[in-house]
Parts: structure tokens; C-alpha cells; sequence
């Protein structure tokens, strides 16, 4: 194991010793490579670059108590890179050789798995881009796909307590038709100013609304939004958001709980109901909100009054921990086990 302050690691990039790639070239996919580069050589005309044909994935690995590393749901991982690259007009890599690409890159990386204590895990980040030349819009010829591993800490410092979002009118993150429900890089870009003019007031990130009616909860920043009132778990029903996989697991978990689940249109106004309220995704799981300011109209709405998580989203949040790190049976066969 690398000498790492494990205990210290923010949510960035290290260097690693090996990553995978697959090319595909002549209408298939070959074999996978181990590289021991940071770097890929590209043509300067390759589509990815031009014209954003790229998709990409974001999954961990971590060290259980019991000594065994698990990965967490990387076939759903698989099949979401499959429907952003069926939409970007890119070939679909196998499931099988998603899977297989996985275990190499966290069995090549083992040294690099944060320790069980640390609290922290391996980050694997899988992208897809079109690398051969093209000026006319058009897709690619060939392509890669390349998974690279990192060891990450909390994605907001501190980790699970809560932080105050912005939500801005000004700027979308994705259209009601576009590519939001797609994890593609373009969606990222399309982000950034409106993340920065977020973190320049101090919140944590931004929170997005529906583009079309501005009416109706989208996104906080990039991760799905949760609402629990009551019993209920709730969470939005829209054409622009990212299925999320750590959403997916936490709805089926609450509804194992007892909760209500309810996937619906959620108005902006229904903020000053909900009795806890969350951002969830792989990086955070779950990162509670404290507070939501409307920038432009300088409404705010407090979910959290005394600036704690609620009960319910800790014991979610907790519930769902327990899994990835193998404290408790995994009832769900979410987890993979690598044999390294
Ligand atoms: N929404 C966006 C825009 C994201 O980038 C992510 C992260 O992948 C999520 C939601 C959460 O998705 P998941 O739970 O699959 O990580
Ligand atoms: C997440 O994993 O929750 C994300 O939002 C990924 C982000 C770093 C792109």
C-alpha cells in the first residue's frame, strides 16, 4: 500500500501507476491494454475535441472492513455509458468488457485503495471518445474508451454535513430534449460558470430548475435532488436529469424502510416543505442541504433549521455505507467483490 494521508484526501485527481484502454477500430472493439501513461495521443481533428463526442462514468471500489474490495453496481455503470454512447452516435462497449476493465484498472491500482478506516475509496472513471478525424459534423471512425482510477476522499469538505445551494435562473444545464439525462461532457461545460458564480457567493453549488417552465426541481449542481416529507421520498421526474444510480439504491432502500416513494414533477415552491432534503450521487452518496437561495429573487428556502442532517437521510446515507464498505450483507447483489 502507498504511503498516503488516506484520512486527507479531497475529491481529485492523483497520479495512479496504470489505467485500461480499448481502441475500436474497423467497425469492432479489440483487446484491452494496460498503459502506464497519464497522457493519449490524439489526432488534432479527432471528434472528441471538436465536437464534444464523448461520454464518461464515475464508480468506486472500496476497502471493506473485512479485508475484500467491492465495487458498487458497475453493470448499471456499464449500461448508462451504453445509452449516453447510443445517444452521441458512439459504439456501445460490452457490459462484459465494461465489467472486465473495471477489475483490471482496481486490480492494477490495489495499491492505491484507501484503507477501510479512512473512510475514503478508489474512484474509477471510465470515458468514451471519438479519436479519429473528421471537420464535417459528423461521428467518428474510431474511438477509445479508457478507465483511469484515483483515490478520492469527501466530494465537499467535511464530508456528511450540510452546505447551503444557489439556485440561478440565468443559466441551464440541459434542455428538456437535450443531453441531460446523458452523462456526457458537453452537459459539464455547460455547468461550470454557473457553478462558479455559485461558489464566489459561498454555497456549495448550484440548483438547477426545469429549462423549459423554470417551474419544477432538476438538478443540484451535478447530482439528483431528494426531498423526504413524512414518510414520503421524494424525488424528480424529469427529461433532463441523470438517472443516478446512488438515487436508484436509495429509493429501493427507503421503500424497503416503509417510506412512500414518490418520482414525480416536483414545483421549486414545495422547497419550504420538505422536512430534510439532499443532493445524492457516487461522489457524495448523499450530501444533506441546509439551505437553498433563490439569488435572483433573494427568497430563501431553510430545510435544515438547526444546520444538522435529518434522521432520515443519515440512516439512508448510513444504510447504503454499510453496503459498499461490506459492514452488512449486501441483500441487493449491488456489490462486486475483486479478487485482487
Ligand atoms: N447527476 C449528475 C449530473 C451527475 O453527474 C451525477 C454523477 O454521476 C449524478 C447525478 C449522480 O449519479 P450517480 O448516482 O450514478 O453517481
Ligand atoms: C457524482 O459522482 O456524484 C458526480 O456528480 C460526479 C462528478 C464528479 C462528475
Amino acid at each position: 500500500m502507498k504511503d498516503i494521508d488516506w484520512s486527507n484526501l479531497s475529491f481529485g485527481y492523483m497520479k495512479t501507476d496504470w489505467n485500461v484502454r480499448i481502441w475500436y477500430k474497423d467497425g469492432a472493439w479489440g483487446e484491452i491494454e494496460e498503459s502506464d501513461s497519464e497522457y493519449m495521443p490524439m489526432h488534432i481533428a479527432a471528434t472528441c475535441l471538436h465536437y464534444g463526442q464523448e461520454a464518461f462514468e464515475g464508480l468506486k471500489a472500496f476497502m471493506g472492513q473485512d479485508g475484500k474490495v467491492r465495487v458498487f453496481r458497475m453493470k448499471d455503470n456499464a449500461k448508462r455509458l451504453q445509452s449516453s454512447c447510443k445517444r452521441t452516435m458512439m459504439p456501445e462497449l460490452p457490459v462484459d468488457t465494461f465489467c472486465e476493465m473495471v477489475r483490471r484498472v482496481v486490480r492494477l491500482n490495489k495499491d492505491y485503495i484507501p484503507p477501510f478506516e479512512s473512510g475514503a475509496s478508489l474512484y474509477i472513471r471510465p470515458l468514451l471518445i471519438g479519436t479519429s478525424p473528421e471537420v464535417g459534423v459528423k461521428p467518428a471512425r474510431e474511438y477509445c474508451c479508457l478507465m483511469f482510477a484515483t483515490p478520492v476522499g469527501p466530494y465537499f469538505k467535511g464530508g456528511f454535513q450540510t452546505t447551503a445551494y444557489a439556485l440561478v435562473r440565468s443559466y441551464d444545464r440541459s434542455a428538456p430534449l437535450g443531453m441531460g439525462k446523458y452523462k456526457v461532457g458537453g452537459n459539464y461545460a455547460a455547468s461550470l460558470y454557473a457553478h462558479n458564480l455559485a461558489h464566489e457567493k459561498g454555497y456549495s453549488s448550484e440548483f438547477y430548475l426545469d429549462a423549459k417552465e423554470k417551474k419544477y426541481i432538476d438538478e443540484c449542481g451535478a447530482a439528483n435532488f431528494i426531498g423526504i416529507k413524512g414518510n414520503s421520498y421524494v424525488t424528480p421526474k424529469s427529461t433532463s436529469i441523470l438517472p443516478s444510480i446512488v438515487n436508484r439504491s436509495l429509493i429501493h432502500i427507503a421503500g424497503d424502510n416503509g417510506m412512500d416513494i414518490e418520482i414525480r414533477q416536483v414545483p421549486f415552491d414545495e422547497l419550504g416543505e420538505f422536512d430534510e432534503a439532499g443532493a445524492c450521487g457516487t461522489a457524495a452518496v448523499i450530501s444533506p442541504i441546509e439551505r437553498i437561495d433563490d439569488i435572483e429573487t433573494g427568497k430563501s428556502y431553510i430545510i435544515s433549521r438547526d444546520g444538522k442532517p435529518g434522521p432520515v437521510l443519515t440512516k439512508l446515507y448510513n444504510q447504503l455505507r454499510d453496503i459498499q464498505y461490506g459492514i452488512v450483507p449486501d441483500p441487493y447483489d449491488w456489490t462486486t467483490i475483486i479478487d485482487l
